[in-house]
């Protein structure tokens, strides 16, 4: 079993944070969610949920972000830095939205992913996500149709 290092999974605070998780961005995904769209999320905190992973070393080494609508979650992004993926930061965090959710009042939660993000395919279906269907060219930098995932509460 994997000892996961000490951590803390928290709501996203003020600019600091959104700093630290710009940059997760950049270095995660090929096209990057700007500042202008993240501080429109936090303008909309009743809808918008965001987490991060805090380590003694990094103040915010990942994150996740999603929106409730009415009893579903949407996850709209999940990354952790390189250098803190594959040690179950990923899964604990989203163990962590998942209960969240469902402490809000989600029944059930959807997420997006490219045909070819096998990792994170694993990690959702592990989760219990399953596919549910295809969006066709869904992603640019490269172009990719997306999985559409759902897991609905046991
Ligand atoms: C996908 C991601 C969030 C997973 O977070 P993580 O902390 O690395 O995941 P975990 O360490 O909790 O791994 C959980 C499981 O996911 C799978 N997995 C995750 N990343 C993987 C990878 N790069 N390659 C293969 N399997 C991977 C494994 O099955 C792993 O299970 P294991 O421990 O039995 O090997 C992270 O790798 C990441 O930030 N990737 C880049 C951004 C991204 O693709 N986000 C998802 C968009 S939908």
């Amino acid at each position: 079993m994997n000892v996961v290092p000490a951590y803390t999974i928290e709501l996203l605070e003020g600019e600091s944070d959104l700093d630290g998780l710009l940059e997760v961005e950049v270095e995660s995904f090929t096209s990057p969610w700007t500042r202008e769209m993240y501080a429109w999320e936090l303008q909309n905190r009743s809808v918008c949920h965001i987490y991060i992973v805090r380590t003694p070393d990094c103040a915010v080494a990942g994150f996740c972000a999603f929106w409730l609508v009415f009893d579903e979650i949407h996850i709209n992004n999940l990354a952790l830095r390189p250098q803190y993926r594959g040690q179950g930061y990923g899964t604990a965090l989203m163990h962590h939205v998942l209960v969240e959710a469902r402490r809000l009042g989600a029944r059930r939660a959807t997420l997006e992913v490219r045909t070819s993000n096998a990792g994170a395919l694993r990690l959702y279906e592990r989760l219990g996500f399953y596919v549910a269907g295809t969006r066709k060219h869904y992603y640019s930098s490269p172009v990719e149709d997306a999985l559409i995932l759902w897991r609905d509460e046991p």
